[in-house]
């Protein structure tokens, strides 16, 4: 075909005008470089991600960011994006009030410009399991005014993480699943929805942009892709955010699909309702355990089907700009060690086995991402400016292919 050895050309044609149009200071982010060569049938995923123009990643524990670690390698050497597991957890940052201990985040942030892989940070504030720090109700019980004492303890906690990674920490979740875990109310259970109500929200994102007003800030929730009626809350809660000027840039929906395999139309109608509220979104905890599957003739292949409809939705959002897996292989998933989720281990949810060798899922991931078309030079500039810019931005909305995903019988049931 004529037209084939002409798309890269246009494409670097596109990002040198793209580049005069964004100016000669924007550098290139290296992770979102758009349509590099590669063979299909022997892309990494990286390379395929990018073409299709989004980032793909992973969740490290500190101790793995180095090629020394087998699962920091093969980061390295297939993904565009790393997410610390826990290491950017205020709980692990900070021992004791004022004290902070960087040690483990920086060494993620570091491993991740070695290997020009993009950072989510992760997360600033968080009222469940291990966000919190862990003096911190000790600290409140000791106070004469909680409120004030914990408004501004959020603010130089999001103003001091956030200025430490400033340009270098490309999005953070600067708020973690504020919403109770099954329901679209405020969480009750989270100490800065007590003292503060949901202004603690506000005031995090405030301090973040004013510490690194290039960042990319997120809010990130957990459950929504099956709670139809949590999903709304975040909606409403979104919209309250934004019209009383909260700067928000983008929503994570974290994709934890215990409780029932992904619906791909219905991921990428929700995934479409936030984008059309001016945010980003991405997939940004993703993880299909087993047991969904089980029933499936070939469960893999099942596991493999719903993994590509997850993509396939993320793909159809022009806004969906970046998928991440909450681990490497499945040797380490969190899931093994989750309430719940613990009583079925193995669960063997991620792309990779335990041994780190690819699963179907990770070929089926792989294909979804190369068919999507090569755009023509329209899009071509819009995704050299993004490139240029150092942010993934908008891309063509289109859909991948289809992949009809075998449907679990019988996940657990999540209470009422
Ligand atoms: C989990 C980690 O994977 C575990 O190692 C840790 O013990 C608890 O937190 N939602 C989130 C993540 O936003 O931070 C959680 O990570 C999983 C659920």
């Amino acid at each position: 075909m004529e037209s084939r050895p002409l798309a890269p050309a246009l494409a670097r044609l596109a990002a040198l005008l793209a580049g005069l149009l964004a100016g000669p200071l924007a550098p290139a982010a290296a992770w979102a470089t758009p349509f590099p060569p590669c063979t299909p049938g022997a892309c990494t995923l990286r390379e395929a991600a990018a073409r299709a123009g989004i980032a793909i990643g992973a969740a490290l524990e500190a101790g793995q960011a180095t090629l020394a670690d087998p699962a920091g390698a093969l980061v390295a050497a297939e993904l565009s994006s790393v997410t610390p597991e826990n290491a950017g957890k205020w709980q692990t940052l900070s021992p004791a009030p004022g004290v902070y201990d960087f040690a483990g985040l920086d060494a993620i942030v570091a491993y991740a410009e070695a290997h020009a892989l993009r950072v989510r940070g992760h997360t600033l504030v968080w009222g469940r399991s291990n966000g919190p720090p862990a003096w911190l109700e000790a600290a409140l019980a000791a106070t004469p005014d909680p409120a004030a004492y914990l408004r501004a303890l959020v603010r130089e906690h999001a103003g001091t993480v956030v200025s430490r990674y400033a340009g270098r920490i490309e999005s953070w979740d600067v708020v973690n699943e504020p919403l109770a875990l099954f329901t679209g109310e405020p969480d009750p259970a989270s100490p800065y929805q007590r003292v503060l109500g949901t202004g603690f929200i506000g005031e995090a994102f405030h301090a973040a942009r004013a510490a690194d007003p290039t960042a990319r800030l997120f809010l990130n929730e957990i459950f929504t892709e099956f709670r139809d009626a949590k999903f709304d809350g975040l909606v409403a809660l979104l919209r309250d955010l934004l019209a009383d000027g909260v700067p928000i840039d983008g929503v994570g929906l974290q994709g934890h699909f215990g409780f029932g395999a992904p619906d791909r139309a219905d991921l990428t109608a929700k995934l479409g309702a936030l984008a059309a509220l001016g945010l980003d979104v991405e997939i940004t905890e993703l993880d299909l355990p087993m047991l969904l599957f089980e029933s499936a003739a070939d469960p893999l292949a099942a596991q493999a089907a719903a993994y590509a409809d997850v993509f396939a939705a993320c793909l159809a959002v022009a806004r969906c700009t970046g998928i991440t897996t909450w681990g490497v292989g499945d040797g380490d998933s969190w899931l093994d060690r989750a309430e719940i989720f613990s009583f079925f281990a193995p669960n063997r949810p991620l792309l990779f086995d335990a041994s780190l060798a690819p699963k179907p899922a990770y070929f089926a991931v792989r294909e979804v991402l190369l068919a999507v078309p090569e755009p023509g030079p329209g899009v071509l500039l819009g995704l050299g400016a993004a490139a240029l810019a150092g942010r993934p931005g908008t891309r063509p909305g289109r859909s991948a292919r289809t992949d009809p995903a075998t449907r679990a019988l019988a996940p657990p049931t999540p209470p009422a």
